[in-house]
């Protein structure tokens, strides 16, 4: 390790230790790596905006800034362990480059501020990949809900058939739940979305840094104020953001769960094109859903890097190096979430009802409660129409699309309005 930004003459460093307090924060800081050149470059401005840099000084950190983050795109610098973490590593391409300029960047700066607005930055684009997926599964769910009303699918509770329902009611259920997902990816965003850039190392700095004028540059919304509070309310909007994603992972595990049923031959109501399903090493016979088993399977590695964070957080005020333990699980639960989630549109355009299952599976008993409902309308006390209803005698097979019509159609209180949730989509963007 070439640069440790920290050391004092005469003090051994001891391999073991160093490679303990290393562990892969270095390799981990790739993520934030691109975030973290950004801030450089504005925070950069800010010292020549106050004198703390010539112009020329400033023309070549911003020249080397880019040209640093074009080496690290195209793999031409390797962010590996020469250096002790992504922020020391910056810094060193500098004074290499530059000398004097170099070793000026870091005047009122800390480690500690920059990484959190590297971690804002970045929190901030995945919020923004997670509400466009969000969004984009509510469309298709809403365009197949449209088109699928009148689809006869039978509706369940307690995995028992129970009612009438259709393919066009379960979509518009899916709608709606990614629409708030979405939703809320937006509105946890917008919380995210102050900038912690000159909170230095969580005391602020003698210096009059203009951190409204850095806000406005990183395309923050507003300001972090308090510096005591920036450290510590990292881990909380790291939790915030895997809540978020947790809340469309959970609808998906339930959606993964519906399909793995419904592709059972015990349901047969959906068929999943090849591309979705696995073959079985000793089964010739067997094509299984593992797509959508691995989209549920998800959920316990968003949840786990939740429950990782939140055991972090038992902490006083101001930096801990225990805050970086929090990395590797916001990383590895935001890339299997959104791996899993952009595979979410594709999978629902894709899949194709089975209609001859679905009519099959609509017995008499699934008109019970129309039955019910009808006598009470014709003036029988609901609780003497339920009971005249249970019997089996009186359950006749009838028009399933008459019955969706019934509970479906304008001014029924069933019915999903699929323009509302349009005008809740559009909002979206
Ligand atoms: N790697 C650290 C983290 O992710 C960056 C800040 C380190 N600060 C320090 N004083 N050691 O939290």
């Amino acid at each position: 390790m070439s640069d440790l930004l920290w050391q004092k003459p005469g003090i051994a460093i001891d391999a073991r230790i160093q490679a303990f307090l290393a562990g892969d924060d270095v390799v981990l800081d790739r993520e934030f790596f691109l975030h973290d050149i950004a801030a450089s470059r504005v925070h950069a401005q800010g010292l020549h905006r106050i004198g703390m840099l010539s112009a020329d000084e400033l023309a070549g950190l911003l020249r080397e800034l880019d040209a640093l983050a074009v080496d690290f795109r195209s793999g031409a610098f390797a962010l590996d362990a020469r250096h002790e973490d992504g922020h020391s590593a910056i810094e060193a391409r500098l004074v290499e480059r530059l000398g004097d300029a170099g070793k000026r960047i870091h005047a009122g700066r800390s480690r500690n501020d920059q990484v959190l607005v590297a971690n804002r930055l970045w929190l901030k684009d995945r919020l923004t990949q997670l509400q466009a997926l969000a969004r984009e599964a509510a469309a298709i769910a809403l365009d197949r809900a449209e088109a699928e009303m009148l689809l006869p699918l039978p509706g369940y509770t307690h995995l028992q058939r129970a009612v009438v329902s259709s393919a066009g009611m379960w979509w518009a259920g899916w709608a709606e739940a990614f629409i708030d997902d979405a939703e809320r990816a937006a509105a946890t965003r917008a919380w995210i979305d102050a900038n912690p850039l000159g909170t230095a190392a969580g005391y602020g700095i003698n210096l009059a840094l203009d951190r409204d004028h850095a806000t406005t540059a990183l395309g923050f919304a507003r300001l972090q104020v308090a510096p005591t509070y920036a450290q510590l309310s990292r881990g909380k909007f790291e939790l915030a953001a895997l809540e978020a994603l947790g809340s469309a992972m959970l609808d998906l595990r339930r959606l993964a769960w519906d399909l793995s049923l419904f592709t059972s031959a015990e349901f047969g109501f959906v068929a999943l094109p090849p591309q979705y399903t696995t073959g079985s090493s000793i089964m010739p016979n067997k094509r299984n859903p593992d797509v959508v088993e691995l989209m549920r399977g998800t959920y316990a590695s968003v949840a786990a890097a939740r429950t990782e964070i939140e055991q972090l957080l038992s902490l006083p005020s101001g930096y801990h190096r225990d805050l970086q333990v929090s990395k590797g699980a916001l990383f590895h639960g935001f890339g299997k979430g959104l791996q899993a989630l952009a595979l979410l549109p594709g999978l629902l355009r894709d899949l194709q009802w089975q209609p001859e299952a679905m009519r099959a599976a609509l017995d008499p008993s699934l008109y019970a409660t129309d039955l019910a409902v009808e006598l009470a309308k014709q003036g029988v006390p609901f609780r003497d129409a339920y009971r005249q209803a249970a019997d089996p005698a009186r359950w006749r097979a009838r028009d399933p699309e008459a019955s969706l019509q019934a509970r479906t159609s304008p001014g029924a209180a069933g019915e999903p309005r699929l323009a509302s949730l349009r005008a809740r989509l559009d909002t979206l963007g």
